[in-house]
């Protein structure tokens, strides 16, 4: 069974949507500008490319920043042999669903700082056609923070494709500078968070006192001598200003960089409208300083000038030398791309961080997935190539959106493989699969701990995405419509117009419905709120997906303040989907923590029948 894909785009994200039926199912077309599927002239479509569409008063669906086509790649892309980026991390380049058709809505335009723009109605009327295009899986690298889940596209979007059958990969956000700064928060979306993986590209800074910091570069040219220490340069720390600090292009009029290396700081502008601006200004390289709230996320990025990007804790001793030393001099030593050599998974810095503030409390982020300098296509070359050599079109990108194609490829394959299994029952494969250790067996660490701290669950929810455990995950906690109306009927912000609205539905009256409070949904993560109750109780039903005769035993670890009482403690099932209910009490310790504080544990359910299957939910406690 081939699976498409759709992709819709913008840069602070796109969107992507995968599909599982064969293409007969299909209604898209590779649309120009009118409405009535005139050819995207000439055709750029074909069997892996499905649809294109220009929504709104976008004039054509080509993609003018690269995001577009990089989260497409990463989804669905096939593979080609010999990818790399300048030379760097050759390999073999593969999206995660690679039979998988694709169609792509370009819902957003960039603006004059290659920024994407999207307008609320060019989303939800790009979502709506592709839903009704037939896509099967929906990606969506949209970060649109609104208050009001009313006001929100994503959210009617997505309630709609969920009609259908339809799950929504999409971005957590890239506000993990901010605390709660979290977007495509319902219950209904698969939240995804970012992580870093193990390689890194090398480029080390050697000062002059011989200290050596290691840091990271794509553009790795051997004409830079490494030999030859050069004056080091620091606009930001000279007159401390935002714009010398960031290596703003006009600031750096007022000094003179020529033949030397230059510090800028991750600020104001990105990474690489900093290295042009110090080209521009004669510049012979730049060290990039990360902020304390970077962490140890670094990138490898397709720099114009010999760079080196440190991690925060590096970056302080850069400060500190330029500042005790007179003559401060440095060079940068590249060292080419490494595997292995860095703590992975860990959460990106940048990845936005629960607890969500209008969902009524389900813990978000869903999933973390690799999201930091991911390797895949874009719409033009980058460079300069010191390798001279014609790669075919590919960058390094971070973000929520590179991990939210990643999850929506996995969905993709899940919907194939399983082709009876519900929204709720793919999203719960995946997050009950997940894992909270990373390479080393260490617990996921978090890199804006500038101390590698062990990850919240609301940094990485259920943790990272195992795609072959997820195909067969023993038990899953499904979910009806019914249960989201009167999920959406218990929160308080909401009125019976405003969930009309939401879910598009006239007259809605939760009259209807019985409510559901969020914890009391059939989630796959726990999220219970003490407020000064000594006992909170919660049921959840699983389904059996695994091995028709099987027994499962409970294990539990209790949240700092509760104590726990699953019942019953062993669930036997004698065939493949049976249901099964259990219950957890919740009783407060005396003491407990403060009102308001949160703790953390676990729920797994274990079966060591003919395979062994661990089906594991997060539990949040608030106080
Ligand atoms: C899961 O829920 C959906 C409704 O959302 C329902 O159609 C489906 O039958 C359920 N699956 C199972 C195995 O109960």
């Amino acid at each position: 069974m081939k699976v498409k894909v759709l992709l819709l785009v913008l840069p602070i994200m796109v969107f992507a949507i995968l599909m599982c039926l064969s293409k007969m199912k299909w209604r898209g077309c590779c649309q120009y500008v009118t409405p009535n599927c005139d050819p995207w002239s000439p055709s750029k479509c074909n069997n892996k490319l499905i649809g294109a569409r220009a929504v709104g008063s976008i004039g054509s669906p080509d993609d003018e920043t690269g995001h577009g086509t990089h989260v497409a790649s990463t989804a669905g892309g096939t593979r080609v042999y010999n990818a790399g980026v300048l030379g760097q991390a050759r390999g073999v380049a593969v999206g995660m669903a690679p039979r998988a058709h694709l169609a792509m809505y370009k819902i957003c335009t960039a603006n004059k700082d290659h920024k994407n723009e999207c307008t609320d109605h060019d989303i939800l009327g790009g979502i709506d056609q592709a839903i009704n295009d037939g896509v099967d899986v929906l990606s969506l690298s949209i970060d649109t923070p609104k208050d009001h889940m009313e006001e929100d596209s994503v959210v009617k979007a997505t309630f709609a494709g969920l009609k259908k059958g339809i799950l929504a990969s999409a971005c957590a956000g890239n506000g993990g500078m901010f605390p709660s700064r979290l977007v495509n928060d319902v219950p209904w979306i698969l939240t995804v968070g970012a992580s870093s993986m193990d390689r890194v590209v090398k480029a080390t800074v050697k000062l002059g006192n011989g200290m050596e910091l290691e840091g990271q570069s794509a553009y790795q040219p051997s004409s830079f001598s490494s030999s030859t220490m050069l004056e080091l340069i620091y606009p930001g720390e000279i007159v401390k200003n935002d714009f010398n600090r960031a290596c703003k292009s006009a600031s750096l009029n007022f000094f003179d960089l020529k033949g030397k290396i230059v510090v800028c700081e991750t600020w104001l502008t990105n990474d690489i409208a900093k290295s042009e601006a110090v080209k521009k200004h004669g510049g012979a390289a730049m060290i990039l300083l990360s902020q304390s709230w970077d962490g140890f996320t670094t990138f490898s990025e397709a720099h114009v000038i010999p760079t080196a990007h440190l991690n925060h804790v590096d970056s302080l001793k850069v400060v500190s030398y330029f500042r005790t030393e007179a003559n401060p001099t440095t060079t940068i030593i590249f060292g080419g791309t490494k595997e292995g050599v860095r703590r992975s998974p860990a959460v990106g810095s940048f990845s936005s961080r629960g607890s969500s503030l209008r969902n009524g409390g389900i813990l978000k982020p869903d999933i973390i997935g690799p999201g930091v300098d991911i390797l895949a296509a874009w719409n033009k070359q980058v460079g300069p190539d010191p390798s001279g050599s014609d790669d075919s079109a590919f960058n390094f990108a971070h973000g929520c959106s590179m991990a939210t194609p990643m999850l929506a490829g996995i969905i993709a394959l899940l919907k194939s493989t399983h082709t009876d299994w519900s929204p709720a029952m793919i999203k719960s494969a995946i997050m009950t699969t997940a894992h909270t250790t990373d390479r080393t067996g260490q617990p996921i660490a978090d890199e804006k701990s500038n101390t590698y701290d062990k990850a919240s669950f609301f940094a990485m929810g259920a943790g990272h995405v195992d795609p072959t455990r997820a195909n067969d995950p023993g038990l899953v906690y499904n979910t009806t419509l019914e249960d989201y109306f009167g999920y959406l009927c218990s929160l308080k912000q909401l009125s019976d117009f405003s969930i009309g609205i939401i879910t598009r539905q006239r007259a809605f009256h939760c009259a209807d419905y019985v409510k559901i409070e969020p914890e009391q949904l059939n989630y796959p993560s726990i999220s219970v709120s003490m407020n000064n109750a000594l006992v909170k109780k919660i049921t959840r039903t699983v389904i059996n997906v695994g091995q028709s005769n099987s027994v499962y035993k409970v294990e539990v670890d209790d949240p700092e303040g509760v104590s726990l009482k699953v019942d019953p403690e062993s669930l036997t099932f004698s065939q493949m989907y049976e249901e099964k209910s259990f219950t957890v009490t919740f009783n407060a310790k005396i003491p407990h923590p403060f009102k308001g504080e949160y703790s953390k544990g676990q729920l797994v359910w274990k079966s060591n029948g003919l395979k062994e299957y661990a089906v594991r939910s997060p539990i949040s406690v608030q106080f």
